[in-house]
């Protein structure tokens, strides 16, 4: 066989015969290595260890022995090897010699390497799809969680007021007219919040009225709980861009605002970028300093944290400036990428 080396070993591993093939992987001339032993063909750290008289003692016991390990060449560079050692018997079952078969097998073994490369790369790339997955649901939990607290806060709220009112009115302790100029501001509060929360909902009517509506109802909600004045700012160029992060951000971060900085001005403006969208939610309240935000995470407050993971995950990012005077907290968000057109 043209790609193998034959050659057979005597007792004590000194190489008896020597073909083209072994010439050819081995780079030794027939004369050269025939009389000598054969341990030259091996590591120096396999040699340490013994591993030349092993496989001979394994050969002679079982009859045959595979090993694949790298051999040294001639010229002291070294291959992947796949070697047969065969014993070779007496009449009398007594091993008289060993013929060894060694295949070059750096090219396979190589290839198997890049596979298993490959492999870990992709088990990787699932790992941190699967973290993203999570994190995405946690975001909707939280989202659930917020919705279904605002319900209960504050439209449910009021309409149980007004409940309270009329039965009141029932039992004579307040007169109509009293009543109804009571009840009156209660529901229409409370169409608001609704609306207001079906709007947030909607991902339809985000579509159809917009970026601008959409905020907008997140800010006066926020602005309702944190008692301050808001405005809202979109530019042009950053509607339909990732409205659908954009929102969600903002949400965050206006939420914050309202439980956190006791501002009685808070700024929202969207404006395009390079990268896409450039959210800025500005408040004039007690400022938030780099440490509070790093003692927050350790009490376990991930809001910030994981819009800015959110953010970085999508290629974005979120930075936060905040002194004595307002936190100013500035959020790059890139195209989303489902909605290319
Ligand atoms: N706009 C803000 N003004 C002042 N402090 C803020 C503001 N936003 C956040 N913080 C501070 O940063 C901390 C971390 O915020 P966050 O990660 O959203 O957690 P959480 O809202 O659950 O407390 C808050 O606990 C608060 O102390
Ligand atoms: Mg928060």
């Amino acid at each position: 066989m043209r790609d193998a080396a034959i050659f057979a070993l005597d007792l004590e591993g000194v190489v008896l015969t020597w073909n083209r093939g072994a010439e050819r992987i081995f780079g030794y001339p027939r004369d050269e290595i025939v009389g000598r032993g054969y341990a030259a063909f091996f590591t120096e750290a396999a040699r340490a260890s013994g591993r030349p008289s092993l496989i001979r003692d394994a050969a002679r016991m079982r009859g045959a022995h595979l090993d694949e390990a790298p051999r040294v060449r001639a010229d002291g560079t070294a291959f992947w090897a796949e070697v047969i050692t065969t014993a070779l018997l007496n009449d009398d079952g007594t091993t008289r010699a060993f013929s060894n078969r060694v295949r070059d097998v750096s090219e396979r073994r190589h290839a198997e390497e890049q596979l298993s490369k490959r492999a870990a790369e992709v088990a990787q790339l699932a790992d941190e799809r699967a973290r993203l997955v999570l994190q995405l649901l946690d975001a909707e939990q939280r989202e659930r969680r917020r919705v279904s607290q605002a319900l209960h806060d504050d439209a449910l709220q009021n309409l149980i007021a007004a409940f309270d009112e009329i039965a009141e009115a029932e039992h004579g302790d307040a007169t109509h007219e009293e009543a109804c100029r009571r009840i009156a501001p209660l529901l229409e509060r409370s169409i608001d919040q609704l609306r207001d929360t079906a709007l947030e909902l909607h991902p339809l009517l985000l579509e159809r009225k917009g970026l601008l509506v959409a905020l907008d109802a997140i800010a006066r909600g926020a602005a309702g709980l944190g008692g301050f004045r808001v405005s809202v700012r979109v530019d042009p160029g950053a509607a339909s861009v990732n409205d659908r992060m954009v929102l969600s951000v903002a949400r965050e971060l206006l939420v914050n605002a309202a439980k956190h900085s006791k501002a009685s001005r808070v700024s929202v403006v969207a404006q395009e970028s390079p990268q896409g969208v450039s959210l800025t939610i500005s408040d004039d309240g007690v400022g938030m300093s780099a440490q509070r935000r790093e003692d927050a995470l350790g009490e376990g407050h991930i809001g910030l944290a994981s819009v800015a993971e959110r953010l970085s995950a999508i290629g974005g990012e979120l930075s936060l400036s905040g002194g004595e005077r307002g936190t100013v907290a500035t959020a790059t968000i890139p195209v989303d990428p489902s909605t290319d057109e």
